[in-house]
């Protein structure tokens, strides 16, 4: 409430780009102290998901932190103390990128959205592993986001991803291969089936060696998928990550459709390119879901995000066939009392509906949302 009274109005007179670094200082200065951290999470953190496993990990809840908030891994532990199951840090890159000029990042608050088009500005996934290695939170699972270097063609991205990989490795609960921003000029190609094997192949062989060395089993890989695939790119992706072994899909980034939108043309217009989330884009995402939960049949974790802002949002895309669900525009419009409220409700509408587990809601309505 708070939030929305009072510190909502103040950061959103400020440029966005602007208003994200003071509250990524503001987090990191009041939950830096281990008793105000402890504190936090003790508020904020209370419901229990009993035992909820992913991919071999136990996450405390089902709600998570997108990429894109927490680039260079600054405030993770503050993010996990505000009651987050998971944390993906990232996009990183291997080589410290700026991302695009500035202005970069836009809100249109009357439809609940942002766009941005940043680039994954970012330190470099070697600045990232240093960060880590210095103290992580044992109290949520760490998940870590790669994307290809701006500088470095299509062709030779697998070097410049397996570079990121190798990095973090040591460092990740998972790794998320991200294939799907719309702004790093022909990313999205590497959804392309071909593309997509040959990546996935190379990083699972580095996961193997580089997890025998350090005498641990493979870290678990995900893909983060667009909104804007046809039913037919969806069908291959999931053959080929698949084949890969991979633990499961992050459905979905942002989407370049501006479809449905109440904000006027002219300033959706002057926003200009960029990748749309928040509200818009809750159905779009949720409709691929449902259909990778089609495709995968129990065979992939299909973690859901895209417009969720509170309980009921994030259990449709749960009904829809995610496992665990992330949010990021939520967390901007919603404030820091978001991700206990999702919980709350989460846990209450459990009860409701006579579950005793999350596991038993995933993709319990998947065919009506896939039909949309
Ligand atoms: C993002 N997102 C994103 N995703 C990703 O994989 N790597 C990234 O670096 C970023 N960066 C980023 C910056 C900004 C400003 C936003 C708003 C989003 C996408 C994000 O993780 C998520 O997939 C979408 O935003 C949809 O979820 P929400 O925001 O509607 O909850």
């Amino acid at each position: 409430m708070l939030y929305r009274s009072l510190l909502r109005p103040l950061l959103f007179r400020l440029p966005p780009e602007t208003a994200h670094e003071l509250a990524i200082g503001a987090l990191s200065l009041s939950l830096r102290p281990t008793p105000l951290r402890d504190f936090a999470r003790r508020r904020l953190a209370p419901t229990d998901f009993g035992d909820l496993r992913r991919f071999g990990l136990r996450f405390p809840n089902p709600v998570g932190l997108a990429a894109g908030f927490d680039k260079d891994g600054r405030v993770v532990s503050e993010m996990c103390a505000l009651g987050f199951g998971f944390v993906e840090v990232g996009t990183v890159t291997h080589r410290p990128q700026a991302g695009n000029p500035r202005p970069r990042l836009f809100r249109l608050a009357r439809d609940r959205a942002l766009v941005n088009r940043q680039g994954f500005n970012n330190h470099g996934a070697a600045a990232l592993a240093a960060r880590l290695a210095r103290g992580r939170p044992d109290a949520c699972v760490v998940g870590v986001n790669i994307g290809k270097s701006r500088a470095v063609e299509l062709d030779d991205a697998v070097s410049d991803y397996l570079s990121s990989f190798a990095l973090v490795h040591p460092h990740a609960d998972y790794v998320t291969v991200n294939v799907s921003s719309p702004n790093t000029p022909g990313l999205r190609e590497m959804q392309r089936a071909d593309r997509l094997s040959a990546l996935l192949d190379a990083l699972q062989d580095a996961n193997r060696e580089l997890s025998a060395r350090a005498a641990r089993e493979p870290l678990p890989l995900l893909v983060k998928v667009a909104p804007d695939l046809a039913p037919g790119e969806l069908e291959l992706i999931v053959d080929v990550t698949l084949r890969a072994s991979v633990a499961g899909i992050i459905a979905t980034n942002t989407t370049v459709a501006r479809e449905g939108l109440s904000t006027p043309p002219a300033v959706v217009g002057r926003a200009g390119a960029g990748g749309l989330s928040g509200a818009p884009l809750r159905e779009r995402s949720t409709r691929v879901v449902a259909a990778l939960h089609a495709l995968a049949r129990g065979r992939l974790t299909i973690v859901g995000v895209g417009g969720i802002f509170d309980a009921d949002d994030a259990w449709e895309k749960i009904c829809a066939g995610a496992g665990l669900v992330q949010l990021y525009t939520g967390f901007v419009y919603r404030g820091p009392t978001v991700v206990r409220d999702i919980n709350e409700g989460l846990a209450a509408r459990l009860a409701r509906e006579g579950l005793r587990t999350l596991d038993e809601a995933v993709g319990c309505r998947a065919a009506e949302f896939a039909a949309a």
